[in-house]
């Protein structure tokens, strides 16, 4: 997927996409992915791993989109290569050579962040932040006269999170859960994680950091620093699941679960049935058009597009599809191909990667399609192979039939003309071309080419004379 900064399931309504948002002219967002993420206990860094099927910096980044921030840093350490995939070309990254620390990161964003007067910092580990929120809290931070901003939440469970301490109700500092002594852990408020600065106050501050007793320098000491320089302004989330960090598998989980929620909500929002919406798996990429149902069991992979008037599964596997108006798609396992409207599949279909359906095509039950083109209102009813295979408009595809399309070295195309009729269990030996109005008989194991309107039968299959005459050609 682009990075559609329209496509963010992090807006809430459709009026909060990019479309209506007033960009951040001057602001850099600078988002911090270089940890270690070490209590995941994966190969794979944690920013990397998947939320609804697109990883959780991607997400960050996606939703820094929508908000309208076009001067995107991304701040990575050893991973930084895969991390640059993650998040696409439009954005810059900078290199934290070790993990020193979260106040240690930002300050590595410093020269990518140019002569930006505002700065936003997040850390990447928090896909379920808003649109509304980043917007919200960037704009209330320009109207506080405050040196610093951060975003704060009361949780029924604070653990894990470092706790706002505040004195006489006034923000004092924030204390890392590991130095908090038992009276400050049982503070529901908490650091979320989302920071606005002034720039010119920002640099200086992160360069004056010292590293704690863990030797990590804690980008949350600025908030001790900036009640010392000028005022610090927290903004209160509205939503608290918004501040669901991802340290563990748990909290992946966690998270996961909510999303999905969300993008469920949504699209129920949007005019899409689903029956069971529990059982529905919708990745974050996912388009569905109004008046389309899905039925339970359903998953909804990578970018896949679905029209208007469809009905999906149950139990339907859809990976980057692109789906027309109007089809039905019984369960079966369909990838990275195109279907017209009103085409019917399964159910116990497979259709592999590359194929094209136009419309009005029926694919009936344990059919395999792969690489193929299938001409409008051809019918494929039962148990076939079609590979590497262009096949016309309006031809039947008896019961069995296949596109033996692999010598053992090499694969080869197999071309079906308009109107052909392929009878029950024919194997069509590639490379071959079966001409337009043609007819193999059942069983024909066809090897050299057929001409238009001829029948074939045998094995190898023999041109006959034409019985019906021309009639059997319509
Ligand atoms: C951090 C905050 C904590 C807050 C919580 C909210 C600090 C010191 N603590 O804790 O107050 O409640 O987030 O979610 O900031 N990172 C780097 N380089 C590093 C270390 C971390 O880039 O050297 C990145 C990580 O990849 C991650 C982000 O910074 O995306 C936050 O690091 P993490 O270890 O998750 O911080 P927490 O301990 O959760
Ligand atoms: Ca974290």
């Amino acid at each position: 997927m682009s990075a559609s900064p329209s496509h963010s399931p992090n807006a809430h309504t459709s009026g909060e996409a990019a479309g209506a948002a007033r960009p951040f002219d001057g602001w850099a967002a600078v988002v911090l992915a270089a940890g270690r993420g070490t209590r995941m206990r994966s190969a794979l860094p944690k920013v990397l791993h998947p939320v609804a099927g697109i990883p959780m910096v991607r997400l960050v980044t996606n939703t820094l989109h929508a908000a309208g921030f076009g001067h995107i840093v991304v701040v990575a350490g050893d991973a930084r290569d895969q991390i640059a995939d993650a998040v696409g070309r439009d954005i810059r990254i900078a290199v934290q050579d070790q993990p020193l620390g979260t106040g240690h990161a930002a300050l590595a964003a410093r020269d990518a962040a140019g002569e930006s007067s505002h700065v936003l910092i997040l850390n990447a580990d928090l896909p379920l932040l808003s649109v509304r929120t980043l917007r919200e809290m960037s704009e209330r931070h320009l109207g506080s006269g405050a040196v610093l901003s951060f975003l704060t939440a009361y949780l029924d469970d604070p653990t894990g999170y470092g706790r706002v301490v505040r004195r006489n109700g006034r923000v004092d500092g924030i204390v890392e859960e590991q130095d908090a002594d038992a009276a400050t852990r049982g503070e529901p408020e908490v650091n979320g994680g989302l920071y606005a600065a002034e720039a010119a106050w920002l640099w200086p501050a992160l360069a004056a950091l010292t590293p704690g007793a863990s030797g990590e320098r804690y980008l949350t000491d600025l908030i001790g620093a900036a009640v010392r320089d000028g005022g610090v302004h927290p903004y209160q989330v509205q939503e608290a699941i918004e501040v669901q960090q991802v340290n563990t598998r748990v909290e992946l989980a966690k998270v996961e679960q909510a999303m999905r929620d969300r993008i469920r909500r949504a699209l129920m929002e949007s005019g899409v049935t689903l029956v069971d919406p529990a059982a529905t798996y919708i990745d974050a990429g996912v388009q569905i058009a109004p008046d389309t149902t899905v039925f339970p069991g359903c998953h909804l992979i990578g970018e896949t597009r679905i029209g208007s008037g469809c009905r999906i599964g149950p139990n339907a596997v859809l990976r980057d599809m692109t789906i027309g108006d109007r089809c039905e798609i019984g369960g079966s396992t369909l990838e990275g191909s195109t279907l017209a409207e009103g085409v019917t599949v399964g159910p116990y279909c497979h259709v592999r990667p590359g194929s094209t359906l136009e419309h009005d095509v029926h694919l009936g039950n344990y059919a395999e399609v792969k690489a193929s083109r299938i001409g409008a209102r051809t019918a494929v009813g039962h148990f076939s192979y079609i590979g590497d295979a262009d096949v016309g408009i309006g031809v039947n595809v008896g019961a069995g039939a296949i596109t033996a399309n692999y010598d053992g070295e090499t694969k080869h195309r197999t071309r079906i003309g308009d109107g052909a009729f392929i009878g029950s269990d024919s194997v069509l030996v590639a490379p071959v071309e079966i001409g337009a109005g043609a007819r193999t008989a059942a069983g024909a194991v066809v090897t050299r080419d057929v001409p238009a309107g001829a029948l074939v039968m045998g094995m190898p299959a023999r041109e006959h004379p034409p019985e019906g005459g021309p009639a059997a050609r319509d």
